[in-house]
């Protein structure tokens, strides 16, 4: 007799990263049943298993949600999670990111599921002092948004200890590109993403892309950053799934291609796949930004047995033009 399906509670299963986890578990023989509250998810997006609307500040909804169970695991992917925004409404941001998980926790708890995979953040870095960031490099955010993120990591390092908690701590660099067929998709609204912006800039939406600043202490001026596919991410939680089966405690990986591209390299590489000029003017910088962030993705390599699949900027950018020339929500 096959094992029964492992069943996973997606939290923030209707937006982008969720949505894409969702799909991943569906077609690796999973049931996925998606938690989100949509103030920023999409129905629409909710395709791969059944959709219980709740809100992690609202534990009593949570307690309905569970009830849906028994889950094996949990992989919490609902957050607040624009640099630029949580500089300027903190209380949201560590209210959301941090009780709203202290909600999940306690729900988990009380209901017997003790594995959880959790959507982290290059921003625990804060400014890099080394060329790639590792693991072990200083975790001294800058903006509330990092800061939120990293609390939640240090109380699943305290959760392991008192509870047993089983945690694996996934800090994404820069989430990027779509579904390779095309049925889902980055949709934020207001979009602030880079790559989701030069693409619509390009599509002749009316929009200009603004490029926040061309200032910085980087080879052409403005800000690098590592951009890894969607899908890729997926993987990782996927064997991240398996790595808690043999391992007790809280871990943490970070997850990039380990190459970094400037906002002008995008809007060249956007060009090039697209075959359409993006207008673009020059803005000043945007609070809370770091100059450059690259990964060191060595340790989910070796220890996650983690491999991307999209380790080429032009093809993370080729699923995403898919995407926003036929968007579905
Ligand atoms: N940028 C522009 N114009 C835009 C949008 C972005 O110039 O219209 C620049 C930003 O200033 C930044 C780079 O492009 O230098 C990437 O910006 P994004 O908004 O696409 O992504 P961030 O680097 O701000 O944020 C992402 C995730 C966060 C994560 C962070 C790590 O959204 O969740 O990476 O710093 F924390």
């Amino acid at each position: 007799m096959s094992p029964a399906p492992l069943r996973i509670l997606v939290c923030g299963g209707a937006g982008y990263i969720g949505s894409h986890m969702a799909k991943w578990l569906a077609a690796h023989g999973a049931e996925p049943v998606v938690l989100d509250n949509l103030s920023t998810g999409h129905r629409e997006a909710v395709r791969f298993g059944p959709l219980v609307e709740a809100d992690l500040l609202d534990p009593a909804s949570l307690d309905a949600a569970f009830a849906r169970g028994p889950f094996d695991a949990v992989m919490h992917f609902c957050a607040r999670s624009l640099v630029g925004e949580s500089v300027q409404l903190p209380y949201d941001y560590y209210g959301n990111n941090v009780v709203g998980t202290l909600n999940l926790l306690r729900a988990m708890q009380r209901h017997g599921v003790d594995r959880l995979v959790f959507s982290s953040t290059a921003a625990v870095f804060g400014e890099p002092v080394s060329e790639r960031i590792d693991e072990s490099h200083p975790k001294a955010p800058i903006n509330p948004y990092g800061a939120s993120k990293l609390m939640v990591e240090r109380i699943l390092a305290d959760a392991a200890a008192a509870y047993g908690l089983r945690s694996v701590t996934l800090r994404y660099f820069n989430a990027a590109g779509a579904s390779a067929d095309g049925d889902i998709g980055e949709a934020h609204t207001p979009e602030t993403h880079l790559i989701p912006n030069v693409l619509r800039a390009a599509l002749g939406d009316g929009s200009r892309l603004k490029v926040f600043g061309d200032d910085w202490p980087t080879p052409d001026g403005t800000c690098v950053r590592d951009y890894i596919h969607v899908d890729d991410l997926a993987q990782a939680h996927w064997q991240a799934l398996a790595y808690m089966d043999a391992h007790a405690g809280a871990h943490a990986f970070n997850l990039g291609n380990g190459r970094g591209f400037s906002v002008r390299e995008v809007i060249a590489a956007a060009q090039a796949v697209g075959g359409r000029e993006v207008p673009f003017d020059i803005a000043p910088r945007r609070a809370g930004d770091p100059a450059v962030l690259v990964a060191s993705s060595a340790l989910a390599r070796s220890e996650l047995g983690w491999t991307p699949r999209y380790p080429a900027l032009p093809e993370i950018i080729e699923t995403a033009w898919r995407w926003h020339c036929d968007p579905k929500f």
